[in-house]
C-alpha cells in the first residue's frame, strides 16, 4: 500500500503581533530553545517587528517559520534567522521550501547576499541550499554554530 502523503504546505507571512506570531513564537521556543535548556528571550524577538517572518502551515496548523533581517542598507545583505520545523514535520522538505520562498522574496527586495548562524548539525541542510561555510565554529545558546553565506 502506498504511503499517505503529507497534507499541502501552505505558506504565509506572518504580521508581528497577530495569533500566528504567537504561534510562530511558542514554535521556536519549542524547537531551537526548550531543548537547550533555554527559553525565546526578549534578544530573540526584540527586533521583531523589523523582520520578515514566513510561517509554513499544514491544515491551518503553523508546522514551520523562518525570519529574515536586512543588516546591511548599502550592500542589501540579509541574515536569515530562527529556522525551526516542528518535531513530527521534519525531514519532509518544508524546511527547504520556507528557505527557498523566503530567498525569492529577499531578492525580490534587492538581496545580493545571505548569511546565516548555522548550528553545525545543520550545516548540511544549508550546504544542500547552496551557502558555504565562511567562519570557524562558535558557541552560540550552548550549542557549536558557523556562518554561512549565499551570494545572488
Ligand atoms: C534543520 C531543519 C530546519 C531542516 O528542515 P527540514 O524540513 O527537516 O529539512 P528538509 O526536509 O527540507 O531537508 C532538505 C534537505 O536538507 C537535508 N537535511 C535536512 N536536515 C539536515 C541536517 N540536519 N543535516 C544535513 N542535511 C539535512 C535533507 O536530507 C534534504 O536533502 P535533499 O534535498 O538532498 O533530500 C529542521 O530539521 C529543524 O527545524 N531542525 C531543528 C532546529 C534546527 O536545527 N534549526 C536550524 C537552526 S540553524
Amino acid at each position: 500500500m502506498d504511503e499517505p502523503s503529507l497534507p499541502a504546505l501552505s505558506i504565509a507571512f506572518i504580521t508581528v503581533p497577530s495569533p500566528e506570531y504567537k504561534a510562530a513564537c511558542e514554535l521556536r521556543d519549542g524547537i531551537l530553545r526548550r531543548p537547550l535548556g533555554l527559553h525565546l528571550s526578549q534578544a530573540d524577538t526584540k527586533d521583531d517587528h523589523n523582520q520578515w517572518h514566513l510561517g509554513g502551515f499544514i491544515n491551518n496548523t503553523l508546522v514551520g517559520c523562518v525570519s529574515a533581517a536586512k543588516t546591511n542598507l548599502q550592500t542589501q545583505d540579509f541574515q536569515i534567522r530562527q529556522m525551526a520545523i516542528s518535531d513530527a514535520m521534519q525531514g519532509y522538505g518544508l524546511g527547504k521550501r520556507l528557505m527557498q520562498f523566503m530567498e525569492t522574496h529577499l531578492q525580490s527586495h534587492g538581496c545580493k547576499r545571505i548569511h546565516l548562524a548555522a548550528r553545525v548539525t545543520a550545516q548540511g541542510f544549508y550546504e544542500r541550499l547552496g551557502y558555504v561555510a565562511i567562519s570557524g565554529v562558535f558557541i552560540h545558546n550552548t550549542l557549536p554554530h558557523i556562518t554561512m553565506e549565499k551570494h545572488f
